[in-house]
């Protein structure tokens, strides 16, 4: 099964251009070594609005099956990325986040400091990750295998039921 994924770098200096985008291109490679889609890449400031609208964007057009967002997921007074999320997932998916972190955990104490949720809009999953390339990665390393069955359930593929067994 090829998932389509769309990765959102959420980063003020990036977005103007004062800073390279690691994290998006890191996972996007990660992404196409599974053998699945990359089908959008954008890069905006830490803005709710701006965030919000390309969200609900990106969602509704119903071309992605997942939508990644990098950055944003901290304490600093901008980062609302999950804010942003919130407000426009229609069910959340709180198992992902927790075991992101739970699993985070045990790499660094600072885990605990991504306030990073996920959740679905219609059938498309939104997930946050932290902002680093090493913390992205390590956080999308932890749901990399359940993802397949995510998609095949939110697709309401017939085969999903044999997903089940893992
Ligand atoms: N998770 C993992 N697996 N590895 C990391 O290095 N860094 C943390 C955390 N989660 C990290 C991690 C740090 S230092 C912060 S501040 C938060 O993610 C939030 O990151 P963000 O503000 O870039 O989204």
């Amino acid at each position: 099964m090829i998932l389509r994924f769309a990765i959102l770098t959420v980063s003020d200096r990036s977005a103007r251009g004062e800073r390279p985008d690691t994290s998006g291109p890191a996972l996007k490679e990660k992404v196409l070594a599974q053998g699945w889609e990359v089908l959008q890449e954008d890069i905006i400031p830490d803005d709710l609005l701006i965030l919000q609208d390309t969200l609900i964007q990106w969602a509704d057009g119903r071309r992605f099956d997942v939508i990644l967002t990098t950055g944003g997921t901290g304490f600093a007074p901008r980062d609302v990325t999950p804010e942003a999320t919130q407000a426009v997932v229609r069910r959340s998916a709180p198992g992902l986040a927790e075991a992101m972190r739970a699993e985070s955990l045990k790499i660094t104490p600072h885990a605990m400091l991504s306030r990073g949720i996920a959740g679905i809009r219609d059938c498309t999953l939104i997930i946050n990750l932290p902002g680093s390339p090493k913390a992205a990665l390590e956080n999308l390393d932890v749901l990399i295998h359940v993802l397949p069955h995510a998609v095949q359930l939110l697709r309401e593929d017939a085969g999903a039921e044999n997903g089940h067994r893992f």
